[in-house]
């Protein structure tokens, strides 16, 4: 062998040994990486529901626990049904798909919503709480066992998710001492008279809008629940930055809070 075939074997043997360590490590690197993550997740788990079971009904941690409790976060869920109203295209309602149960802690909406709510919990006042917008139903669970004696009812275009949901959230504990009730809703519709009907005599005192979340579909929903208002009510919009200028300009006799994405309208 020659002096140059000689150094080039042993550079060729050098680089495999190389390479074989640096693949050795690497597996090694992300297996402790996944050993490192699940411990972090349990032990904020545990940190959660340790908050969680000492948090009061209505306070953050406990919007927050009973949100992971009915299966927290959910991404790409498919639309499958949507208005014929729906102003997007169809490669727009295809991609990504729809996201839930991320209010309370992803998008940091606890904070105001125990502001609010809390109140209301504490007082032990018997509410009529309309949720639009309510995909799996997450929503809904925390709100039953929030206002057990209250009437809840939820509207969605597409109810086929909540049902599908519905085995596995009594399983983890929902509705037993309170059940929804589901009602087929599209938000781009003069619904006035629907709601009535729905309502039967009732006047709505938290309203959540968390549904197709354009400023035309926020606007039209306000403007077929306004009428059905209690006197004291809190209207909660969720996911339009802008929606609050609207909102203004057509009812300057509520009291507004908007701060980012999210507002809300009451009349106190
Ligand atoms: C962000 S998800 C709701 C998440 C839910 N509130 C939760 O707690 O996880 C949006 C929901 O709005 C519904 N939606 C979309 N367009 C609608 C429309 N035109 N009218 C009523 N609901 C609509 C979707 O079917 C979906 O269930």
């Amino acid at each position: 062998m020659s002096a140059v075939e000689l150094l080039r074997s042993r550079h060729t043997h050098a680089f495999q040994a190389a390479s074989w360590i640096n693949a050795k490590l690497a597996v090694l690197f992300h297996k402790a990486q996944a050993v490192w993550r699940r411990r972090r997740l349990r032990s904020g788990q545990k940190h959660i529901r340790r908050r969680f079971s000492d948090a009061q009904p209505g306070e953050r941690d406990w919007l927050i626990g009973a949100e992971i409790k009915y299966g927290g976060m959910v991404m790409h869920v498919p639309r499958n049904k949507i208005s014929s109203m729906d102003p997007r295209t169809d490669a727009q309602v295809t991609l990504g798909g729809m996201t839930g149960g991320d209010r309370m802690l992803y998008l940091n909406y606890g904070v105001k919503y125990a502001q609010y709510l809390r109140p209301l919990v504490r007082e032990e006042r018997s509410v009529t709480l309309a949720e639009f917008g309510i995909l799996m139903g997450t929503g809904l669970a925390i709100w039953c066992d929030l206002f057990p004696q209250s009437r809840v009812l939820g509207l969605d275009i597409d109810l086929g998710h909540i049902r599908g949901n519905m085995a596995n959230l009594k399983q983890l504990g929902a509705f037993e001492k309170n059940q929804p009730e589901l009602y087929e809703y599209d938000q781009f519709l003069d619904n006035t008279q629907y709601l009535e009907t729905i309502l039967k005599g009732d006047r709505i005192d938290v309203c959540i809008d968390d549904g197709f979340h354009s400023v035309e579909s926020i606007m039209t929903t306000m403007q077929c629940v306004v009428p059905h208002l209690a006197d004291r009510f809190i209207y909660i919009i969720e996911d339009n930055v802008t929606v609050h200028r609207d909102i203004r300009a057509a009812y300057p006799q509520f009291t507004m809070d908007h701060k980012g994405p999210l507002t809300v309208v009451s009349n106190g």
